[in-house]
């Protein structure tokens, strides 16, 4: 018989039930019965008079066993008979929270008479980030403390709060000094007073106010702006609504339909997707943990651009000192500016403390001395995409560099191999692909080179999570894996208004399908100059199909920047206006093809451009560029903005179906090749996707 997850023991009156199943003591079908016995032995236990429920290991619960979710058939018991149990005991439980109490482990510290906690330790209700809400009576009990306002927050955003502020709110009755969160429950259960004790179902402090009032109304409404078209979160407050408007058992009841109704959903099958997804990153099969990371003590950047500057940022932020290269004082001059500009924006906002600002900017050293490049454990290079200027860089880093540091690139678009030629050290360069604004968004590419040593991958991985990124190792192929599918993307923008939809109805319909920005609008805010010039080159080295739109707009038109773009923008404002410039030109372009434009509905045009990516993202799979599906989906969540709740373009496709996926794929490049339009030669449906259909398959694997 293998060993319960939960043990017990006594310590003077008091039993102690301890959940020890690493890595962070999920309510799994084990821990649920292991509670179950070891919670009922000590009620039977005629020496004690109280009980704890304490985490072993680096936390209390953090919830239930996600893993579950998937495999479906959760098991008896159930969590909400252990919280009854648990609850409806003849003695008062302690729960004795340390690192985090989520989900499901809130809920069971919520059924515990009392909740004692370390200061460090954090409590929240997240299911709703995985399209889910508490279905263990987290709903129901936690509106009986704090009432409706506080729970709908709580459970909409998903947030965790420090146990002080819990306690404030009245969800914690106690917090203790130190990390010992046993010593802390059992001086309490020391004072504990005679009772009786409340069952959490029966308080009311949190009701009173709330009933009848027009919350719940007011958060369905701001929710149907700040989460358009998710399901979960509006579940949420008819589950919490619940509590104010029925008994505690049929709140319960409730709260169990309205949980079922979000897990059959598809949105909960995308969310929990991205929480193993993006997990999954960090597994590399040929650089396993026991690959040690270099130490990284010092780096530098080179180029203090909009990139350098960003890039310098991370670093600092995470007090790691950078020297920061640029080709002259003025150069030099300008980007720190901009970075002195950008954290005092965020003092302006009461984000940072100036002190912690000062603190950060003396920690980048600029430079335009090679020289003091020579201590760097790591150089990021950020200068002008050009292949002559990075090959005479990297030469130049070769000769400075210590042995041992690495030398990595920035480079969006360029052959990470043929820069690493430049240094007789190959093996020491990497590709380290930030994403714009570099200080902000949360996706950095780890591009492989054919010659990078594990080690330097696992640092650049480790380095990574240090600055707060999500790191996703790729291959060296054009584009490598973001970009090389967005340019497919933005050719289908393109040939859709060709087709006859409007540039406006194109973005409209990318907003509608939950992107944060529509490929038009977005190679605005990129900059119509910057992608000619990446595209010229593409285009000589017939690694691009045709963008016929970016060949007949006006150079002058370079996005934002200048006011003039695919839209026009009034100056000092972001919002995109039509131009009837534009609009004239995409007519004139028209009427020579010979087109006669015709009505797309958003669904369409939806799907045009997310299988654009799908078609494109199976190739990458295919030659390996990307290690798994799911590597592709969080490149685009944390890198293009594409919504989590969608499980990214890869997954969407496997919840639509990959065989209806494919049948469309294969008409869209029939319908190309009827209207001899080269340009759509990219639909050529990916032999991965034909193979995994032909054998019957539902995902990527
Ligand atoms: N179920 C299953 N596995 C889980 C898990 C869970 N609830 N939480 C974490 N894990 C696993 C991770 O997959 C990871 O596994 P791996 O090492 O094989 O990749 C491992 O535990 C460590 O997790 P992290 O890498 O995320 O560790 P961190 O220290 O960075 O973060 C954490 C710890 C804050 C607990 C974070 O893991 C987390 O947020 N977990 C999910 C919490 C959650 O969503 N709880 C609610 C679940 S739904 C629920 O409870 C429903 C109920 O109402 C009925
Ligand atoms: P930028 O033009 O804003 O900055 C480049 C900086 O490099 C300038 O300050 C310039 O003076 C400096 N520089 C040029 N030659 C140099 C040299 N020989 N030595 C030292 N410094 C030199 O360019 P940006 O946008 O920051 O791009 C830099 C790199 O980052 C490029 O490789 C680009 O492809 C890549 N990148 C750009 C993204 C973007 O959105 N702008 C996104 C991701 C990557």
């Amino acid at each position: 018989m293998t060993q319960s997850p939960v043990r017990y023991d006594r310590q003077g009156a008091v039993g102690i039930v301890t959940v020890d199943s690493p890595p962070v003591n999920a309510l799994s079908q084990a821990v649920r019965q292991g509670l179950w016995d070891r919670v009922t032995e000590g009620f039977i236990d005629p020496d004690v008079t109280a009980l704890v429920i304490v985490g072993a290991g680096r936390t209390f619960i953090a919830g239930a066993d996600i893993a579950e979710f998937i495999k479906g058939g959760m098991g008896e018991p159930d969590l909400n008979d252990v919280n009854d149990l648990i609850e409806s005991g003849p003695k008062p439980v302690i729960a004795a929270l340390h690192g985090t109490a989520l989900g499901g482990g809130l809920e069971v510290a919520l059924s515990c008479h009392y909740r004692v906690a370390v200061p460090k330790a954090l409590v929240g209700l997240p299911e709703v980030k995985l399209g889910i809400l508490p279905g263990g009576g987290g709903t129901q009990r936690l509106s009986r403390l704090v009432g409706a306002k506080t729970t709908i927050e709580m459970i909409t955003s998903g947030a965790f709060i420090p146990a002080p502020k819990a306690q404030a709110l009245g969800i914690i009755d106690h917090v203790g000094e130190g990390a010992d969160p046993l010593a802390i429950a059992l001086s309490f259960a020391a004072s504990l007073p005679a009772g009786p004790h409340k069952r959490t179902r029966d308080r009311e402090e949190g009701l009173a106010a709330d009933r009848g009032s027009s919350v719940f109304d007011e958060a369905r409404a701001s929710l149907a702006k700040s989460a358009r078209n998710q399901f979960a979160p509006q579940r949420c407050v008819d589950a919490v609504e619940a509590a104010f408007t029925l008994p505690f058992d049929e709140g319960l009841t409730r709260e169990r339909e309205l949980f079922m109704q979000c897990m059959a959903h598809d949105q909960a099958k995308a969310l929990i997707h991205v929480f193993f997804a993006e997990r999954a990153v960090t597994k590399i099969p040929d650089v396993p943990p026991s690959v040690t990371p270099r130490k990284i003590g010092q780096v530098a950047v080179l180029g203090s651009g909009t990139m350098g500057g960003g890039i310098a940022m991370n670093f600092v932020n995470a007090g790691i000192p950078v020297r920061l290269l640029d080709l002259d004082q003025a150069a030099l001059d300008r980007g720190m500016g901009v970075i002195a500009k950008n954290y005092a924006g965020t003092v302006a906002k009461g984000k940072l403390a100036q002190a912690e600002m000062d603190k950060r900017l003396s920690l980048i050293q600029p430079t335009t001395d090679y020289a003091d490049l020579a201590d760097a454990d790591l150089i990021v290079e950020a200068v002008f995409e050009d292949a002559d200027v990075k090959a005479k860089v990297f030469r130049r880093l070769d000769e400075v560099a210590k042995q041992g540091a690495i030398l990595a690139s920035n480079t969006s678009t360029l052959d990470l191999d043929a820069i690493a030629a430049n240094t007789g050290r190959p093996a020491d360069v990497i590709g380290m692909h930030f994403f714009s604004p570099a200080n902000v968004m949360k996706l950095l590419e780890v591009v492989r080179g054919k010659d990078t040593a594990p080690d330097v991958i696992a640092t650049a991985m480790a380095v990574g999570k240090q600055i707060g990124k999500v790191s996703v190792l790729v291959g060296n192929c054009d584009g490598f894996v973001g970009n090389r599918m967005v340019q497919y993307y933005a050719t289908e923008a393109q040939r859709l208004v060709i087709e006859g939809a409007s540039i406006e109805q194109v973005d409209q319909a990318a907003l509608e399908f939950g992107l944060a920005m529509g490929p038009f609008a977005m190679g605005d805010l990129a900059g119509l100059d910057v992608m000619a010039f990446i595209r010229a080159r593409r285009v000589a080295a017939g690694l691009i199909y045709g963008t016929p739109l970016s060949d007949r707009i006006d150079p002058a038109r370079k996005g934002q920047k200048n006011g003039r773009g695919w839209y026009r923008y009034e100056p000092g404002n972001r919002t995109p206006l039509p131009d009837p410039e534009v609009a004239a030109m995409i007519d004139a372009y028209r009427a020579e093809r010979g087109i006669t434009p015709r009505t797309f509905s958003s669904e369409e045009i939806g799907k045009r451009l997310i299988y654009s990516l799908v078609n494109e993202g199976a190739k990458i799979l295919e030659e390996g560029m990307a290690l798994r599906a799911g590597d592709i989906d969080i490149v685009y969540i944390y890198g293009y903005g594409f919504p989590a709740w969608r499980g990214g373009p890869m997954k969407f496709a496997e919840l639509s179906g990959l065989d209806n996926v494919l049948a469309d794929i294969t008409r869209y490049h029939a319908d190309a090749a009827a209207a001899g339009d080269a340009d759509g030669g990219y639909w050529e449906p990916a032999p991965l996707l034909k193979r995994l259909v032909a054998e019957g398959k539902k995902g990527f694997g």
